[in-house]
């Protein structure tokens, strides 16, 4: 009989915020899958390091940082064609992910890969972007207020035109983007309605007025959110 893969939200940093469903998966699978970026720690195996055991496998997934695709999607593939291998086993596999697997996750590249295949099942996770609205004290959006989540590295002239036309706004994937980020927000006049969440639910979180932050400082689990 096949085994099943879990793509198991792990939450946005706090060991505490993590479903009971998650827990359950993660602890019961024989072998634990999770991206790591190449010569550094995966963070969302860091958020559930306590409840694995020697007993279990662990596929570390070792992802380029370049900006190409290629590289990034024959990783996918081998990994893919890795956890297959366990699945066909007769082995389950939870894949952690960083907060939610399908918002903006990287998880739905080997979910593509597996879902025709295998039996793969989806377990929602608390995401970044309801964290660092927790964190925060600002409610994301109201009445009827459209969110935009926008994503930093997309073009200047493209982040001003959503931004412009959007009463509530994310904009996630920070690091050498935010320079780039509050020249736009500068121009629209609405610095002074965005706050920068740096890590939320971390011990190391830092919540600031956009106008306070150093350009120079900001990391890549970092968003602003624009009320
Ligand atoms: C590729 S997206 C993945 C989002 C993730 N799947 C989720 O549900 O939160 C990564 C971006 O999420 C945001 N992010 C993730 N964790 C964060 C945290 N703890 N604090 C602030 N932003 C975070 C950052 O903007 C980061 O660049």
């Amino acid at each position: 009989m096949s085994g099943a893969a879990y793509g198991v939200g792990v939450g946005p940093g706090d060991p505490e915020l993590i479903t009971v469903k998650a827990l359950r998966l993660i602890r019961s699978a024989g072998v634990v899958a999770y991206l790591a970026p190449e010569g550094g720690e995966s963070f969302a195996r860091a958020v559930v390091a306590q409840h694995l055991t020697a007993r279990q496998t662990e596929i570390p997934i070792v992802v380029p940082m370049e900006a190409a695709r290629f590289p990034a999607m024959e990783v996918y593939d081998a990994a893919a064609r890795t956890i297959g291998a366990h699945l066909r086993r007769g082995e389950d596999v939870a894949i952690l992910c960083q907060g939610d697997p399908f918002f903006y996750g990287s998880f739905m590249y080997l979910f593509e890969r597996l879902a025709p295949d295998h039996r793969v099942e989806v377990v929602p996770g608390v995401s970044s972007l309801t964290a660092c609205a927790a964190v925060s004290g600002l409610p994301l959006a109201g009445r009827n207020d459209v969110l935009a989540v926008i994503p930093a590295p997309l073009d200047e002239q493209v982040i001003e035109e959503r931004l412009a036309a959007a009463p509530a706004a994310a904009i996630i994937k920070l690091g050498r983007h935010f320079a780039k980020v509050r020249r736009v927000l500068d121009r629209l006049g609405r610095t002074e309605q965005a706050w920068y969440v740096e890590r939320a639910t971390l011990p190391s979180q830092r919540v600031l007025r956009l106008a306070d932050v150093a350009a120079d400082a900001v990391p890549y689990f970092a968003m602003v959110l624009v009320r």
